[in-house]
């Protein structure tokens, strides 16, 4: 069997190679980025899947508290931070800190609550501890505490104060127990490095959070804790929670400006960093209840146009959306992207073009493709300066756990003129890096995570913040006068 799987991951390593060098022919920008069938080889030659190793011993002892899966968040306001961890019994929730290094001088209580919806065989007891009036971008040390049963010490970093500082962030979706074992590796490593300010991590966690009665949700938990007790981690909702009401999802993460656990008419939020607006939304709302769609929408009309008041503009001239569903990609399925009709570009495109979001990013996808700006299926000029539309990037590669961990999916599908490079790995995992400069330019890679080569890179660069608007296209923008639909056509 394993002799099996390693033919079948070369074969398609060398298929996905062909495809590439395919493309190359006709896309420009996938000149600069072709990776080399040897290279792919090379790097792909017996590592082979991870495949579905047993749960680690449980060695906990169940009669104690001892925390486990700790992780932080942004809280509402810049100077808070969140901690949550866990426990199989109930317990205190405290967290005991001061600036690092090992002061733990000051002290703080929080809430917990009984997890048992969807969570028969996960740990019950889920604790939160908002820490307040920080010292921007002062590093923390801190412990939690439950009962007499402490934890090991970690730092943080709160949040730097203003506007003129340049965050990087580590963005995926779609990472599963196993299956992102590979990019688990290098995402702590950029953890540790402190030279990164949070994570996104656009939906899709664990695979799934609620499976094996919840133990795979606290082991993938577990897994992420050394990443998510040095830097926040940021959320957004996919189709793998809705098991249960989201529960899972609503009770393992807090995030900013809305109630703990979340309740199902809030499970979006935004937050400000440095010199970006940052919403995360939810697709799964087109998929499971048409009553939350409407109030997620004018939650982010209020929200977008609150943003791109004048003053708030000036002040943070980035809008960055993101959430787990494409509203456009190449990949051939039957997903919802796929789709003449896509339900959530139809509820949402329009939203975020008028109101000048300025970076789409997705996942769903277990793949990575990056967009010309786009508006209705047109692309509006194929470069990155000063673009008239979003640009969407689909960065779903993290390593979800189906298909025995060689978690693909093919984009051999009809290719639009919005994509402008793709990409799929068979067992190639990988994540993106997005660096905010300064109020103009953005920097953006998406790296494999075996050995962090960039397999894209792009600069945006945008002097003209603010709502789109149709009227200013130019209207020699390519595929103008072609027939409605035919871009979805054209490969
Ligand atoms: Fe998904």
């Amino acid at each position: 069997m394993t002799t099996l799987c390693v033919t079948l991951q070369i074969f398609l390593v060398l298929l996905v190679s062909v495809t590439v060098a395919t493309d190359v022919t006709t896309k420009d920008e996938d000149q600069v980025n072709t990776i080399d069938s040897k290279f792919l080889a090379s790097i792909y030659n017996g590592i082979g899947p991870v495949l579905n190793p047993p749960l680690a011993e449980n060695t906990i002892e169940l009669e104690l508290p001892i925390p486990e899966q700790i992780h932080i968040a942004y809280g509402d306001v810049a100077s808070e931070m969140i901690v949550m961890w866990s426990t199989p019994i109930p317990a205190s929730s405290q967290v005991l800190y001061g600036l690092a290094p090992n002061n733990f001088s000051l002290s703080v209580s929080g809430d917990s609550v009984d997890f048992f919806d969807g969570n028969p065989d996960g740990l019950h007891y889920l604790h939160r501890v908002k820490l307040s009036n920080l010292i921007a971008g002062q590093n923390y040390s801190y412990k939690v505490r439950s009962d007499n049963e402490l934890s090991d010490g970690y730092i943080f970093t709160a949040m730097k104060d203003g506007q003129d500082w340049s965050p990087v962030l580590l963005v995926y979706g779609d990472m599963g127990r196993i299956g992102g074992a590979p990019s688990l590796k290098l995402l702590r490593k950029e953890a540790a490095s402190g030279l990164v300010d949070a994570v996104l991590h656009v939906g899709d966690f664990a695979y799934d959070l609620h499976t094996d009665g919840g133990k795979i949700g606290d082991d993938f938990m577990n897994r992420i804790q050394s990443i998510a007790t040095r830097i926040p981690y940021m959320t957004a909702v996919g189709n793998h929670e809705i098991e249960f009401n989201f529960s899972h999802y609503r009770y393992r993460f807090s995030m900013p400006n809305s109630p703990w656990p979340m309740p199902l008419d809030n499970m979006w939020y935004s937050f400000n960093m440095a010199k970006v607006h940052f919403i995360s939304y939810s697709t799964e709302v087109y998929f499971t209840d048409d009553n939350l769609i409407d109030v997620q929408y004018q939650w982010l009309l209020n929200d977008l146009q609150e943003a791109n008041q004048p003053e708030n503009r000036l002040k943070r001239p980035w809008i960055i959306v993101y959430g787990h569903r494409p509203m456009y990609c190449s990949n051939a399925d039957s997903d919802d992207c796929t789709t003449l009709d896509s339900k959530v570009r139809n509820g949402l495109e329009e939203l975020f073009f008028t109101q000048g979001v300025d970076l789409i990013i997705e996942a769903h996808e277990h793949s990575y493709e990056r967009l010309y700006p786009v508006y209705e299926g047109k692309v509006l000029g194929k470069d990155y300066t000063n673009p008239k539309a979003p640009i969407h990037i689909i960065s779903g590669a993290a390593g979800c756990n189906e298909f025995d961990g060689v978690c693909v999916n093919a984009m051999l599908g009809p290719r639009g003129d919005w994509s402008a490079f793709r990409a799929w790995l068979p067992g190639l995992y990988g994540f993106g890096k997005l660096h905010i400069v300064n109020e103009t330019h953005i920097f953006w890679k998406q790296v494999l995570a075996l050995n962090g080569q960039t397999i894209d890179s792009v600069w945006i660069e945008q002097h003209n913040h603010g709502p789109f608007n149709i009227a200013d296209f130019d209207f020699e923008i390519e595929n103008n006068d072609e027939e409605e639909d035919a871009w979805w056509l054209s490969d």
